[in-house]
């Protein structure tokens, strides 16, 4: 082989998994995995949102307000906070532009990566079907969140059964 065959080699086999794990880094954290306190505590009312989508003061907003969180009492107990946050800021979003909310409280359904690849995207009609209800609720279109997939084959849009987006 020659160094150049050999260098396309390695491209070949690296560069993809490589930059695909660049393009979800800030997204979607699939690393690390989430101490038992979220699923018990912030999975019970809705599903667990995933950390990448809000940056990491968003997330201390939102783990500060909780005894008034969107009109319900979401309290925890100190340790749990503290797993929670931990947990959550250090998966959180990097990009203030993309990923920071732009209403309060923080929400990840209201920042311009939502906006751009929901709002925009999608027909306005969607967002009052029964099914859907409200931006957060994932589920209504990500048939598999509450197992942490948002991946293509798992969105079925109500409304528009089989449409790719
Ligand atoms: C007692 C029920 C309840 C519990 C427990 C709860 N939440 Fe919520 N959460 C809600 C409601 C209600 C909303 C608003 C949903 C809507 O507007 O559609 C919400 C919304 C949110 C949103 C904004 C979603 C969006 O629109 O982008 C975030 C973020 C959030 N919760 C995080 C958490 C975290 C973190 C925990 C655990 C510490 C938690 N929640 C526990 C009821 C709860
Ligand atoms: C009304 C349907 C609907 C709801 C509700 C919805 N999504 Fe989506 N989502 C979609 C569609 C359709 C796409 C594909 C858009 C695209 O590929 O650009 C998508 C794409 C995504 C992606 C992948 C984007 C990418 O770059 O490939 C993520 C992550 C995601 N949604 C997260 C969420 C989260 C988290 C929630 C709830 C807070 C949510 N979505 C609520 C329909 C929905």
């Amino acid at each position: 082989m020659t160094s150049l065959s050999i260098y396309r080699a390695v491209f070949a086999g690296l560069a993809i998994p490589v930059l695909t794990a660049i393009a979800q880094a800030d997204s979607l954290s699939k690393s690390a995995p989430a101490p038992k306190a979220y699923a018990s505590e912030c999975a019970s009312c809705h599903i667990a949102f995933p950390p990448g989508l809000m940056t990491a003061g968003d997330w201390a907003t939102t783990l500060k307000e909780l005894p008034r969180h969107f009109g319900t009492d979401a309290s925890v107990t100190p340790a749990e906070l503290a797993e929670i946050s931990t947990y959550l800021r250090s998966n959180a979003a990097t990009s203030e532009d993309r990923y920071g909310s732009t209403a309060k409280p923080p929400r990840m359904t209201k920042s311009a990566w939502f906006e751009r690849k929901h709002v925009r995207k999608l027909p306005a009609n969607v967002w009052t079907d029964p099914k859907v209800k409200t931006a957060s609720n994932c589920m209504a279109c990500h048939l598999q969140a509450d197992k942490g997939s948002y991946s293509e084959r798992d969105i079925s849009v109500p409304g528009y059964p089989g449409r790719h987006w």
